[in-house]
């Protein structure tokens, strides 16, 4: 599929590529792997993802009240266990996490993968890269929200003045791509809301785009980092933060069909 940004000749040689097309593993060192799956479309067999779960997965599970969520937790988690375990050449029930400070699962293996995980109704996003922090995110566009008074309230003054200028019937897809591109960040920190929201800005733009990232108190940081703004589909606001700005980002839909049916068959063997 034809790249949809492209830098070239940057120093940074960066790009977002919408052609991953294939769960084979294969994870070069500076590229940063983007699946998205329709959540929908497996509801059916939740069951059998269920069983990929580990004890303290399913515990979590039970603990949902309402139908929606436990689902979409439980299909969350098995399409990441299948996703991490083709990269790390594990069985999806092999693959081990712990849990950082602040909440953030990492790999437990002795392994440079590192992930980040994102779920809004009906999606669920994965980012994996090598080696460096990276955090993701999805929002569905809401109606039900005031973007303008949140803006003012969590967005730095330059993000809340940005959405202020906004076409009104704008006003809600741009507060969550601008929600979504500042959380993809904190979630890469993992730090949670220990960061201060205001003390950094990411002002979206359309389609699949690098954003310019400000940490407004310590400018050299920003270089670190690069902030994608990934178009997943309509009505989905998405971005991964990712360190070090040389990497290229891969896109891929995800149709579990093509891997799951292994595992889901015959959940003992690898
Ligand atoms: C987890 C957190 C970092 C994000 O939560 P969220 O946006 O509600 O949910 P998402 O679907 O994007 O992410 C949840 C997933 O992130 C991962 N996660 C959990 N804690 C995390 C952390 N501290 N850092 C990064 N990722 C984390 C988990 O995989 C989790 O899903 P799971 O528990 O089902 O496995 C949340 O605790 C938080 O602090 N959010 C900040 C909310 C906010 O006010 N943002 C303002 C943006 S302007």
């Amino acid at each position: 599929m034809k790249p949809t940004h492209t830098s070239p000749g940057s120093a940074t040689c960066a790009s977002v590529r919408l052609d991953l097309t294939r769960l084979d593993g294969v994870l070069p060192e500076n590229e940063v792997h983007v699946w998205h799956t329709d959540l929908a479309a497996q509801k059916t067999a939740i069951s059998a993802y269920s069983e990929l779960l580990d004890a303290d997965e399913q515990h979590r599970a039970s603990r949902f009240i309402v139908a929606a969520p436990r689902v979409q937790f439980i299909l969350s988690r098995a399409f990441l266990r299948i996703a991490l375990g083709q990269y790390l050449g594990v069985h999806p029930r092999d693959v081990r996490f712990r849990t950082a400070k602040h909440g953030k699962p990492e790999l437990a293996a002795n392994t440079d993968l590192r992930f980040n995980l994102s779920h809004t109704e009906g999606t669920t996003v994965i980012a994996i890269t090598r080696g460096r922090r990276v955090g993701v995110d999805v929002e569905r566009i809401r109606e039900n929200v005031d973007p303008v008074e949140l803006g003012d309230r969590f967005f730095s003054q330059k993000e809340a003045e940005w959405l202020r200028s906004q076409p009104a019937s704008e006003r809600f897809s741009a507060f969550f791509a601008c929600w979504a591109a500042k959380e993809s960040y904190i979630k890469a920190w993992g730090e949670g809301l220990s960061m201060p929201l205001a003390g950094f800005g990411v002002i979206p733009r359309g389609g699949n785009t690098k954003l310019e990232l400000e940490v407004y108190s310590k400018p050299e940081a920003s270089r670190g980092w690069s902030v994608w703004q990934l178009d997943l589909g309509p009505g989905l606001r998405s971005a991964v933060a990712v360190e070090e700005a040389a990497c290229s980002i891969r896109i891929g839909q995800w149709f579990p069909q093509d891997v799951v049916g292994n595992f889901l068959r015959s959940p003992s063997s690898p």
